[in-house]
């Protein structure tokens, strides 16, 4: 007996000592959404008490600063410089940690040489993208390195995609507790959305819209609703997809385009394929903006429509997206204030009709503005469940979904502890 335990501690010993000191490292801490995340980390863990955690960026003079910025609690936060392209400094902050929280975008300019650090490494991953070209290609580069080394990639922590992805999943979980089957159609509808943008989104957007207006096929590819999905099993449903002003009897209520769509609806979609489709093999789900009732409704959607079409051709067109840059949209560094964070917040409404007709209403609700106040929380907390709450080999590596690998863990999280409320309605 005794042999036997001196052989456990001795393991137990080995264990923390192979152990990185680090449970996460918040990479890209100085951009907009950084200094947020990292606010919301010492509020919620402080420094080296639940969760050990370090600030990371490419300059040492901006992570000083930011770390002065928090106040005295954050003395002793530590820092870790490292460039985005720095393939040596990444490895080593890899090595450093269990998991990487990373704020550096536009991914698709940037984010590449640390998903494949940490996919090489075994070392966990989340962010907030929301580009899924670059997903995509991260996937077909990155995932057999990630299976082998047991790292797990979970992109779109945010609010794209973790209120959409986590809302369905919580549908479906009360789909089956009362019909004993899942929803075969799933609409989610954004009753209310109160807050700004960053010049890191709008640099991000700006990107994906150039890289498109460039390349016919990836044209092809946004545009497909599963292509975020596995090649097998084969999708075989026509996707609904809200692209005008049009009226939706479920909500009784008129209904425009949600630009989000494009990157929730293609994250959900592959929840259901890495899931061996929990949720049908026919299940289809979209979303659109509530707009309200009679004329104002249909005219409020006719705006928004034109309003979102309108910029997307300027998006598309050089000259026009230039002048957005230069004069209309937030800068890189820039996005809403602290009391626009505060005074923000928003209510996502879902209905599920199953096959027999029955309907399941729910609501996912936040107190903060949806792409900053209420995102820092989403993220700090997707990094403190991969880091805290999911041991590694189960699942093993790969790139997954919020709701694949967080799941219900992550709800809890969010409901205790980050204003967010999933409900029945
Ligand atoms: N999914 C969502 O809901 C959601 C919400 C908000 C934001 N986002 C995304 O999050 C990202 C960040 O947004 P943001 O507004 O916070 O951006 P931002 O303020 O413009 O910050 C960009 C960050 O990238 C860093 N960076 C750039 N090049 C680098 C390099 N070579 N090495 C290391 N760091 C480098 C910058 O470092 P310096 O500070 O040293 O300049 C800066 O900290 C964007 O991609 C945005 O789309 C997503």
């Amino acid at each position: 007996m005794k042999r036997w335990k001196a052989a456990v501690s001795l393991v137990e010993q080995n264990r923390r000592m192979r152990a990185p000191p680090m449970d996460v490292i918040a990479f890209g801490a100085t951009s907009f959404v950084g200094q947020i995340l990292c606010r919301y980390l010492l509020e919620e863990f402080g420094t080296h008490r639940e969760l050990k955690w370090a600030a990371a960026g490419r300059s040492k003079g901006k992570l000083e600063e930011l770390r002065a910025s928090l106040g005295p609690e954050a003395a002793t936060l530590p820092l870790v410089v490292a460039d985005a392209a720095d393939d040596a400094a990444l490895r080593k902050l890899c090595a450093s940690t269990r998991v990487v929280v990373s704020t550096v975008g536009p991914y698709a300019l940037h984010g590449e040489p640390l998903v494949r650090a940490c996919a090489e490494s075994g070392t966990d991953y989340c962010d907030l993208t929301g580009e899924v070209q670059w997903i995509r290609r991260m996937v077909e580069r990155y995932e057999a390195a990630a299976r082998k080394s047991g790292a797990r990639i979970v992109h779109c922590c945010g609010f794209d995609s973790i209120p959409s992805d986590l809302g369905v999943h919580f549908l479906q979980g009360h789909a089956m507790s009362r019909f004993d089957a899942p929803c075969a159609r799933v609409k989610m509808r954004v009753k209310v959305m109160r807050g700004g943008f960053s010049g890191g989104t709008v640099a991000s957007l700006m990107n994906v819209m150039k890289e498109a207006a460039a390349d016919p096929a990836l044209r092809k590819e946004l545009a497909d609703p599963y292509s975020l999905c596995p090649a097998a099993p084969a999708p075989t449903v026509r996707q609904p997809e809200v692209r005008g002003v049009e009226f939706d009897p479920d909500f009784g209520a008129w209904i425009a385009p949600f630009v989000m769509s494009a990157i929730n609806t293609r994250i959900v979609h592959r929840t259901n394929a890495l899931s061996e489709q929990a949720y049908g093999a026919d299940f289809t789900y979209d979303e659109a903006m509530l707009m309200g009732r009679g004329l104002k409704g249909q005219l409020a959607g006719a705006a928004t429509t034109a309003g979102l079409a309108g910029f997307m051709l300027a998006g598309a067109v050089a000259p026009l997206r230039g002048v957005l840059e230069r004069f209309v949209l937030p800068k890189p560094g820039e996005g809403p204030s602290p009391s626009e964070q505060r005074e923000g917040g928003f209510d996502l409404r879902f209905v599920g009709t199953a096959q027999d007709g029955r309907q399941i209403r729910t609501k996912v609700t936040g107190d903060r503005d949806p792409g900053y106040g209420s995102t820092g929380k989403m993220l700090g907390q997707a990094a403190a469940c991969l880091a805290l709450d999911v041991p590694k080999g189960t699942p093993p590596g790969g790139f997954w979904t919020p709701a694949t690998i967080l799941g219900d863990r992550l709800i809890q999280r969010l409901r205790d502890r980050s204003g967010l409320t999933f409900e029945l309605v």
